[in-house]
C-alpha cells in the first residue's frame, strides 16, 4: 500500500509536509512525536473537512505549534485502503505503517548549514543510487532537487515512482530524515501525465499561483528558488498551446523583488539563488527566445531576474540543464557567480554541496566517486 519512502517537503518554522506514494486508493496520516517510542501526535490531511484520499500519493501537512528548531522529530506514515460501494457504504482495509523516521528540520537561526544539490537525474538508476549513498554519508540539512527528475511523464510512466521513489527502494529514501526542496526543470512539465507531478512534489502551502518559488533562511544562507519553465518560447509549435511560461516568469520577477527585500533574506550573510536552466550563457549560447533550437540559458530569466539578484548582492546562482558541469566566476560585468551541475549519466553526474559556518562559506562539486572537481569559498559576515 505504501509505495515509496516518505519525502519531507516545505520546511517552515510552523510545520512540514510529508509525501508518500500509494499503490491503490487510500487515505493517509502521519503519527509523530518527540521520541521514537512515543508518537503521540497525529496529523491528518483533509480538504474543506473531507479527509484526503488518493490512488497516486498522499501529502500530509504536520503543523508544529511550538518551535522544534534543532530538535529531532520522530514520525511514521500510515495508509489505509479505501473503497466505495456507494456514498454510505465505504470499505476500509488494513492499516499499514512505515518504519519510524528521525527528522531534522533546518533552523533559520543555526550558525551552520549544509545544503546538497542534485540536478538532471532523468531517472538514471545508477546515478540515483550513488547519490543516495553519498547523501547518506554527508547528512545535509537540506537536499535540493534542481529539476529534470524525469525524461517525461508519458502514459506508461509511473510519475510517483520517479519523483517519490527515485532509487526504486521503499526502504531507502533520500528525504525522509531531512527535507527536500524541489525546483522544476523543463522535462518535469512534459508528457500526458505531467499534471500528476504536483501530487508527489507539491506546491508550497498557500501558493497557488507561484507554487514552486521559495525564499528561505537556512542558518547563514538565504536560498531562493525560481522556476525557469520550458526551454523554448511559449509559441513554439511543439507545445501546441500548452506553454504559458512567459507570463509566469514575469510574475516570478515581481515576487522575487519583494522576496529579496524581506529582512531575513536581505540581511543573510550569504544569498544564493537556484533554478534549473542557467541564467548566464557563454558566447554563442542559445537563449531560448527564438523558434530555433532550445535554451542553453534562459534569456527571459537573465533579463527579468539577474538584475534583481545583482542588486540584492546574491553571491551565486546554482543551475543544471546543460548536463555538463561548469562554473562561471563572477566578473565586473556579472558579479553573480553561476554553478552548473552535471548530467544524468554516472560519468557526468555531480553533487554540489554548500556549507556555511561562522565567517566562512564553501561550495564544492563532487563527481560520483566522491572526488571534488570544483571548489569556491566566500568569507561571510556572521550575523
Ligand atoms: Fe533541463
Amino acid at each position: 500500500m505504501i509505495a515509496s519512502p516518505p519525502v519531507v517537503q516545505h520546511p517552515a518554522a510552523d510545520g512540514f509536509t510529508v509525501h508518500f506514494a500509494v499503490s491503490a486508493l487510500a487515505t493517509g496520516w502521519v503519527e509523530w512525536g518527540r521520541s521514537a517510542d512515543r508518537l503521540d501526535r497525529v496529523a491528518i490531511a483533509a480538504d474543506h473537512g473531507l479527509v484526503r484520499a488518493s490512488d497516486l500519493a498522499l501529502s500530509v501537512r504536520v503543523r508544529l505549534d511550538e518551535s522544534m528548531a534543532g530538535e529531532p522529530i520522530y514520525y511514521r506514515v500510515v495508509a489505509q485502503p479505501l473503497a466505495y460501494k456507494n456514498a454510505y457504504q465505504l470499505e476500509r482495509g488494513e492499516v499499514v505503517a512505515s518504519p519510524v523516521q528521525k527528522l531534522r528540520l533546518p533552523n533559520a537561526g543555526a550558525d551552520r548549514i549544509t545544503i546538497a544539490i542534485v540536478n538532471d537525474t532523468h531517472e538514471n538508476r545508477e546515478t540515483l543510487a550513488a547519490l543516495h549513498t553519498r547523501l547518506a554519508a554527508i547528512e545535509p540539512d537540506v537536499l535540493v532537487w534542481n529539476g529534470d527528475t524525469c525524461n517525461d511523464f508519458d502514459e506508461r510512466d509511473a510519475p510517483m515512482q520517479i519523483v517519490l521513489n527515485p532509487a526504486g527502494d521503499v526502504a531507502r529514501g533520500w528525504a525522509a530524515e531531512q527535507p527536500l526542496l524541489f525546483v522544476p526543470g523543463n522535462h518535469d512539465v512534459r508528457g500526458k501525465r505531467a499534471h500528476e507531478l504536483s501530487a508527489g512534489l507539491s506546491g508550497w502551502p498557500g501558493q497557488s499561483e507561484l507554487p514552486y518559488n521559495f525564499a528561505l533562511r537556512l542558518g547563514p544562507v538565504a536560498l531562493v528558488g525560481l522556476d525557469t519553465g520550458e526551454d523554448k518560447p511559449d509559441a513554439h509549435p511543439v507545445f501546441a498551446g500548452m506553454a504559458a511560461y512567459e507570463p509566469y516568469r514575469e510574475q516570478q520577477a515581481a515576487w522575487l523583488k519583494s522576496a529579496v527585500a524581506r529582512p531575513e533574506i536581505a540581511e543573510a550573510p550569504l544569498r544564493i539563488a537556484i533554478c534549473h536552466i542557467p541564467l548566464r550563457g557563454l558566447p554563442g549560447h542559445n537563449d531560448g527566445t527564438t523558434l530555433e533550437g532550445h535554451a542553453y540559458y534562459s534569456g527571459m530569466g537573465a533579463k527579468l531576474w539577474l538584475p534583481i539578484l545583482r542588486q540584492a548582492r546574491f553571491a551565486a546562482v546554482i543551475s543544471g540543464h546543460m548536463h555538463q558541469h561548469r562554473i562561471d566566476d563572477p566578473s565586473e560585468a556579472e558579479p553573480v557567480m553561476q554553478v552548473v551541475g552535471g548530467g544524468p549519466q554516472p560519468e557526468r553526474a555531480t553533487l554540489t554541496i554548500l556549507r556555511a559556518e561562522g565567517d566562512k562559506a564553501e561550495l564544492w562539486v563532487e563527481d560520483l566517486a566522491g572526488k571534488t572537481i570544483s571548489q569556491r569559498a566566500w568569507s561571510i559576515q556572521a550575523g
